[in-house]
Order: structure tokens, then sequence, then C-alpha cells
């Protein structure tokens, strides 16, 4: 290992958390590189299933430093409370954690602002997972941003804080004619997190090089997918953030030459949570098997996901934008009882077939995909291990899938504990 980024191919979801915490027991340092309390990565800790929104994965791995990089927006009042769940299941919070001073607050007025904002929007809302990642992201490229490091010294910080809440205020009244929020329990609730956080707080890009320059291994942790990302994802719905591998050198400081290989993680099929174009969705039975055989809901708000087939047009976009050369599939097992496997191979778009993801969404929303059928395996394959307990038609699925993406297979994952994956001796 050295150094490797875990990206998302697809809408999210992708079941990065499982990676990331597998590729953990190797790596001194796991980082995460942007998003924010709007992930939820699942992971498996002695059986139970814990959900991740703030820490790395890496937190439930002994002798992993984990760091909150610059390009992570920090809700503080949620990563107090997600320490304190995370600790009541048995893992250590200490020294293990290093928060970048750098990394700007969600506070409680862009989540207020947020909601007002979307059911303004009503119809056209982006679908948020409403944790105010976006007025955040949006208020540091504004310059009226809050970095958590202010948070040390918390005079200075009172003094910006109430300036910066009574302008939000002002907004909540007089554009969406809502209740002012009160700015002295804000302040008495944000002073109780900054002495909990403060002793992680770090200079994170000088620790990180230095530890890249000893040779020391380092996991990128990406949250949400590419196609999310708020340059090269289907935007306006997108989140706010560099979701792909090019976010990782601006929201950790590392310099791009140091970043290393990068691996995808797809899910055999594709979901989405929110609104916005969709171009393999399933509105049949057949997405109600995969929502229930997934279990395809929200981690960070419950809601159902949108599912649909395999879209290689999406996934190959995601390969190009990434420089993915190696891919690891996982929840194969949820197709485990179809007979046979629609896989969206191009695209029609206004009478035209073409196999380049648009970059527009106009053009995405009429996109019908072509698809070709690939007969099903109909075999249970969560107890597989090896290559040779997969059913060949499971492996003909992954090697098209390889070949289709130019890329390689590295693993598979079928089901959620952490030994459900199979590992390619040969990559396919
Ligand atoms: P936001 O990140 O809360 O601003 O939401 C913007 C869009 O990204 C919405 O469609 C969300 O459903 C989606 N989104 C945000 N985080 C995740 C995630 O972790 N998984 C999947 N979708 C996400």
């Amino acid at each position: 290992m050295s150094n490797v980024v875990i990206v998302g191919t697809q809408w999210g979801d992708e079941g990065k958390g499982k990676i990331t915490n597998a590729l953990a027991s190797c790596a001194d340092f796991v980082v995460r590189f942007q998003g924010g309390a709007n992930a939820g990565h699942t992971v498996t800790v002695n059986g139970e299933p814990i959900v991740f929104h703030l820490l790395p994965s890496g937190i439930s791995v002994p002798g992993v430093s984990c760091i909150i990089g610059s390009g992570v927006v920090i809700d503080p009042l949620a990563l107090v409370e997600e320490i304190d769940r995370v600790r009541g299941a048995g893992i250590s919070v200490g020294d293990n954690l290093l928060i970048d001073v750098g990394a700007h607050m969600v506070l409680p007025y862009h989540k207020a602002v947020e909601a007002a904002e979307e059911e303004r929007l009503g119809k056209s809302a982006i679908g948020t997972t409403r944790r105010g990642i976006g007025p955040t992201y949006a208020d540091r490229i504004s310059r009226t941003g809050l970095p958590i490091g202010l948070m040390a010294s918390f005079d200075d910080f009172r003094a910006r804080f109430t300036a910066a809440a009574e302008r939000k205020n002002e907004i909540l009244e007089r554009l969406y004619g809502r209740e002012p929020l009160d700015v002295g329990e804000m302040l008495d609730q944000l002073e109780a997190a900054a002495k909990r956080l403060s002793p992680h707080f770090a200079d994170t890009p000088d620790i990180l090089r230095g530890a890249l320059d000893q040779g020391r291994n380092v996991l990128f942790e990406g949250a949400q997918g590419t196609l999310l990302d708020i340059a090269f994802g289907t935007y306006p719905f997108v989140t706010s953030s560099y979701t792909s591998a090019t976010g990782v050198s601006a929201g950790t400081g590392v310099p791009p030459r140091m970043v290393g290989d990068i691996i995808g993680i797809a899910k055999a099929y594709v979901t989405r949570v929110g609104a916005g174009p969709f171009p393999t969705e399933l509105f049949d039975s057949n997405a109600e098997i995969i929502r229930d055989r997934g279990a395809e809901r929200g981690s960070t708000t419950g809601r159902p996901r949108r599912c649909g087939w395999l879209d290689m047009v999406a996934l190959r976009y995601a390969v190009a934008v990434n420089g993915i050369r190696r891919l690891i599939v996982t929840k194969l097992d949820v197709l485990d009882t179809f007979e046979s496997i629609p896989i969206c191979v191009a695209y029609e778009i206004d009478g035209r077939r073409t196999e380049t993801f648009p970059r527009t969404v106009d053009e995405l929303e009429r996109a019908k995909p072509v698809f070709e059928e690939f007969p099903g395996w109909a075999t249970d394959t969560s107890g597989a291990r090896t290559e040779e307990a997969l059913p060949d038609n499971a492996m003909s699925y992954l090697r098209t899938i390889a070949d289709m993406a130019g890329v390689e297979v590295a693993a598979v994952s079928v089901g959620a504990a952490a030994h459900a994956v199979v590992e390619f001796a040969q990559i396919l």
C-alpha cells in the first residue's frame, strides 16, 4: 500500500466504508478529504453495524491515526455526538483523531437556511440531506465561513460567530419569514463542543506530508461518489464538494504528485438518493427486489434509495475522471436471484447513440439507456470466499465490467460482513 485513494464511482453508497475499513488495517493514517455529516459509512464492528458520518471509518482500527482534512465541513455538535456514540460501541477516540484547523464549520444557521431554501424550492429541491453542507461550502467560497481552528480561542470566535449569525438571522427572517435563531443558546452549545474538540486540532497537511515522506501508509477515504462531484457530477443535483480524486490535494494539503493509487468502488447495480437524472432507474418490481435485498435506504436520512441497473456509460466516465485502474465491485450478492441482468452499454440521446457521459444535466435527462442482457447466476453467492466458489455467470458479469470500463477488478464484496469478500489472485 503506501498511499491509496478510495473513491465512489456512482452517486455514493457504493459500500466504500467496508472497503476502507478492510484496508485501514494496513494503514498508518486514514484521511477524510471532503464532505461532512451528509456521508454515512456503515462498517460492521464486532458483528454490529456502526455508521460513521464525520469520523474516518479507520477510527475502529486500533493504531490508526484518523484525520479530518481541511476539505471536510464539520458540524461540531454532530461530531461530539458521534464521538460519544462511537465510544459507546467500545471504540476508542483520543489521540487517534486529528482535526485540521482549516476545516470549515457547519453551524446551526447553515442547516436552518438550507431547510428554508429546500422548502422554498418545493418540487425543484435538490433533496439534500439537510446537514447544512451546501450553505457551509458556499460561505467558505464567499469568504464568510468560520474555520474550526478559530474555536481554540473562544473569545475571538464568539465575536465572529455573533456577527455571522446575526447576518444569517436577517436572511432567515426577511427572505424566508422564519424565526431567528437564538445566538446565545448556539454559543453555549458551541463552547461546550469547542472544549471537547480543541484537543484534536492540528496542522494536518504538515503531518501528512511528513508521513508520506517517510513512506508511511496513508488511505484517503472519499465520501459520496463521482457523479455527485461539484465539478464533474450531475450539476446541480450534486453535493457541494469535490468527491472525486481531484479533491484529495485541495482537501488535505498533500501535493498532487504525492497522491498515489486510486481505487474505485462500484456497486454491481446503481442507486441514487435525492433528485436528479438517473438513466437506468427502475420503476418496476425489480427496483423493490434490489431495494429489499440490498437494504437500500439512506444511512444518514433513512430515505429509500432509487435503484437501477449497472450503467457502464457512467462508470467509464467515473473511471476516466478519477484515473482509476483498479475497481472493487460491491454487493454482487444482491443480484443473486435474477435470471437475467441488463447492463446499460450506451445511451440514446435525441435518437443518437452515444457511449459518452453527457456533461449537461439537460442532455442526461434525455438519455435513454441501451441495455444488453447478461445471463444471471440465480445462485446464492453470499458464502463465496474464493474465485472458484463464484458461479461462472457471476465471473462473466465481473469480467464484462472490467472489459467495458478498461480497469482491473481486484475484488468483489458479497455481503455486509468484513470477511464477505472475494479477492482475485489474478486480477480480472
Ligand atoms: P447534500 O450533500 O446534503 O447537500 O445533498 C446533495 C445531494 O447529494 C443529495 O441528492 C443527497 O441525497 C446526495 N448525497 C449527499 N451525501 C450522500 C451520501 O453519502 N450518499 C448518497 N447521496 C448523498
